[in-house]
């Protein structure tokens, strides 16, 4: 096995999108900081996105062009990849200097209605012209698929529905796609099936990565299990932050910290200090008045 994996720091966009009252800007780009400090080198930094569809992240300009982004943009050690669902999106985070985005797609049609308006098939149209216009504008373009294993409206997703979605994504140019359990459902069996199926089919383990929510409390499991399959990508939130405010009732993202802990334990480099993620998770719940979620952050804490 590889001794090394890669994580993708998704509490300042994930994480935060579905906080009910508006974080101040100042705290996000300080987070977005802190969580550099700790170590973490790919880190999403906003989404672009309608402000009626997700209020918490209508300050997405002001992230991009506060002191912090720009001068760590500058340093050319971290990446800070801005989610985008259109033309629109991709427009605006070019015109902050951006130079990744995000586009995301839904295997099953329910979640894609509620979450950008759109059938499956018009959505892998829309995400191929933002993919399209992105590489034109010299940015890289990573891809997620959501609702891997369920919808919150349709039910279980068929496995062929996610082998084509991830298809199209890698098709159009995307350099990875991040398998989306949105409602945190899935279980270790359940990764290890889809991933075999992916493989099976064609897809390298090498442009995938994995996202899982936590709802059932599965989340790291899978993480282990989808790294035992080859997986070597994670996205993770500090503190466990995250949700959907179009996925009713799912939970946040698995905690980093608890990613990282594993991970040491295992003898895997993540390029994470937990002694200074910790506090930063410990930081940010403060800031938003809630607990962490992250069960090694509690802990360590509690020594
Ligand atoms: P729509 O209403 O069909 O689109 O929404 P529209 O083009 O008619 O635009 C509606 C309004 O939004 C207009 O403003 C546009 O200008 C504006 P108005 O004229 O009404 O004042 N608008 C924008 N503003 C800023 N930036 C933009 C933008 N686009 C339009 N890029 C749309 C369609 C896709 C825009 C909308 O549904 C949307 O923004 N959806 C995003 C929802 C979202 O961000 N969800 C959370 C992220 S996905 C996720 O969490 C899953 C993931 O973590 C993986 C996993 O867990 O599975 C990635
Ligand atoms: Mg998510």
């Amino acid at each position: 096995m590889d001794s090394k994996v890669t994580i993708v720091e998704v509490g300042p966009r994930d994480g935060l999108q579905n906080i009910k009252n508006q974080v101040p800007t100042e705290v996000k780009t300080e987070l977005i900081q802190r969580l550099y400090d700790s170590g973490l080198r790919i880190i999403e930094a906003t989404s672009v996105v309608s402000p009626k569809a997700v209020p918490q992240l209508k300050d997405c300009r002001e992230v991009l062009q506060s002191k912090t982004v720009k001068q760590l943009a500058q340093t050319h050690s971290v990446r800070l990849p801005v989610l985008v669902p259109n033309i629109k999106g991709v427009t605006i985070a070019h015109s902050y200097g951006v130079s990744e985005v995000a586009v995301f797609l839904s295997a099953s049609e329910g979640f894609s209605r509620a979450n950008i308006n759109c059938t499956v098939d018009q959505g892998i149209a829309r995400a191929r012209e933002v993919t399209s216009e992105a590489k034109k504008l010299g940015m890289i373009v990573r891809g997620y698929v959501s609702c891997i294993f369920a919808d919150p409206f349709d039910g279980p997703t068929p496995e062929s529905a996610v082998l084509r979605v991830v298809k199209e994504l890698l098709g159009m140019g995307c350099y990875q796609v991040s398998l989306g359990d949105t409602l945190g459902v899935g279980s270790p069996s359940d990764v290890r099936k889809l991933i075999q199926t992916l493989h099976d089919n064609g897809v390298s383990l090498r442009h995938l990565a994995g996202h899982f929510h936590d709802t059932y409390g599965q989340a790291l499991a899978n993480v282990w299990e989808a790294y035992k399959c080859g997986i070597r990508v994670f996205d993770s939130s500090v503190a466990g932050l995250g949700g959907c405010p179009f996925a009713p009732g799912a939970t946040g993202n698995v905690a980093t910290e608890d990613l990282v802990y594993m991970f040491n334990r295992a003898g895997v480099t993540t390029g994470v200090d937990l002694d200074k993620l910790v506090p930063t998770g410990r930081w940010i719940c403060s800031k938003l008045g809630i607990p962490t979620a992250s069960r090694a952050s509690a802990a360590i804490s509690a020594k």
